[in-house]
């Protein structure tokens, strides 16, 4: 029997390309696992009325690992209209599998690491001041509360009386009590203590784990005196566990300027939700965007894998697939690290390095083309011939080139 079995859930559009090229680089560093596929997504929406299925619950509450390519969702009406018509108007409604999977399984840590590669034609660059230009060394890691915050979905339009009345118990709505109801849209961020304490906790171990020379705690706390001050407050406490590394503070609104100025100095970011959302994404188009940017939902129990790109429905016709599979190779390098199989994950890291820094094989993203079935025409590799480049750096290993700080 295999040490692990991993939960393999495709679901739609281009997460049903990209997720099997990830499960081959699996195999190919002799990872000792067995797969399970498990169905998710917009076509178990519309054939049995839910997107998250039980039968899928179940296999990653007994198996504990999961990879996840990505779903497609539409709004309220589509949804209605797309649903089986065997279920129509029996009370169906959508909601995300992604979220309810971190909320049941309370996957309340989001790893998001913005690693540039070099040789990426898409990674940022950096006018020199004497002339030229420079491309910063990006190397950081995003750890995004993922359950919490503005986020939790404690939120109202027209909010209730009995709402209206706590709320106007704070001196600060007096400006908004004469607003009408219908008028009114209230959403609340909640912090806790202890979600709070594990982001950071996990933000702190991963930088001594991995050598990270710092951590920033990017909040607000100048404005949001609350609950970007809880989250400030625990940082501090948490820090003082790891004296060897320095904990740095920014503003979100700064963080983002200084991305662009100065990114190689950031190491481990740890955020609130939607601060997270923003600064991981932001993050991400440093180092060559939706195809390289990986991602774990990592809970107590279950932890899951994922590209954090959609399921792309204008491409999920092409054959050959066209996508990059980067983004969901380095969700299954992740997956390795999280199980400690850290020599393998780095080997497939330093195979991905290889490849980028070669510079033959591209897909049509890595060639800023626009994505269609002529992209072969000016060079662009299909998402089989770049996962085949990496397997061949894997059984063929190449000099180390460091992915991490
Ligand atoms: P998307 O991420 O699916 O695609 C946006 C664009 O990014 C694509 O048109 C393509 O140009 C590019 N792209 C995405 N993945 C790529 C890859 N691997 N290689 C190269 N280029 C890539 O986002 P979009 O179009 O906003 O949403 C499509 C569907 O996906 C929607 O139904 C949306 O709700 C869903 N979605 C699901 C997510 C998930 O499963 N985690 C996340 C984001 C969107
Ligand atoms: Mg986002």
């Amino acid at each position: 029997m295999a040490k692990y079995t991993v939960v393999t859930m495709p679901g739609d559009g281009i997460g049903n390309q990209v997720l099997p090229e990830a499960v081959r680089v699996l195999k190919e560093v002799r990872f000792d696992a067995e797969y399970v596929h498990a169905d998710i997504g917009w076509d178990c929406w519309c054939r049995e009325g839910n997107a998250l299925p039980d039968r899928t619950i179940e296999l990653l509450r007994r198996h504990k690992l999961g990879l996840f390519g990505a779903i497609t969702s539409k709004p309220k009406k589509q949804a209605e209209a797309e649903l089986d018509p065997s279920l129509k108007g029996k009370g169906f409604q959508y909601f995300s599998p992604i979220v309810s999977m971190r909320q049941l399984f309370n996957l309340d840590i989001c790893l998001r690491p913005c690693i540039g590669f070099p040789g990426n034609p898409l990674n940022f660059i950096r006018r020199r001041p004497a002339g030229g230009f420079e491309e910063p060394r990006i190397n950081a890691v995003v750890f995004r509360q993922n359950t919490e915050g503005l986020y939790a979905g404690v939120e109202w339009s027209n909010p209730p009386q009995i709402v209206r009345e706590a709320l106007a118990s704070h001196p600060k709505f007096k400006q908004f009590g004469n607003t009408a109801g219908p008028d009114l849209a209230v959403s609340v961020r909640i912090i806790t203590r202890s979600a709070a304490r594990r982001i950071c906790t996990a933000a702190f171990d991963y930088a001594k784990r991995f050598g990270y020379k710092n951590v920033t705690i990017c909040e607000k706390p100048n404005v949001l005196r609350e609950t970007s001050g809880l989250m400030e407050e625990v940082a501090n406490e948490v820090a003082a566990n790891y004296p060897c590394i320095p904990l740095w503070s920014t503003n979100i609104d700064a963080q983002t300027m200084w991305l662009t100025k100065n990114p190689e100095d950031y190491g481990v970011i740890v955020a609130s939700n939607l601060f997270g959302d923003v600064i991981s994404d932001a993050f991400a188009g440093l180092v060559g965007g939706l195809g390289f940017a990986a991602s774990g939902n990592i809970g107590e129990e279950v932890a899951v894998f994922e590209p954090t790109h959609g399921s792309a429905p204008k491409y999920a016709e092409l054959d050959p697939p066209i996508v990059n599979p980067i983004a969901m190779i380095l969700s299954a390098a992740m997956l390795l690290d999280h199980v400690g199989e850290t020599e393998k994950a780095e080997a497939v890291r330093m195979a991905v390095a290889s490849v980028i820094a070669e510079g033959k094989v591209r897909t049509y993203d890595m060639l800023r083309l626009a994505g269609n079935a002529r992209v072969f025409q000016h060079g662009a590799a299909n998402t089989t011939q770049m996962t085949e480049a990496i397997l061949a750096r894997i059984s063929a290993p190449v000099q180390a080139v460091a992915t991490h700080a």
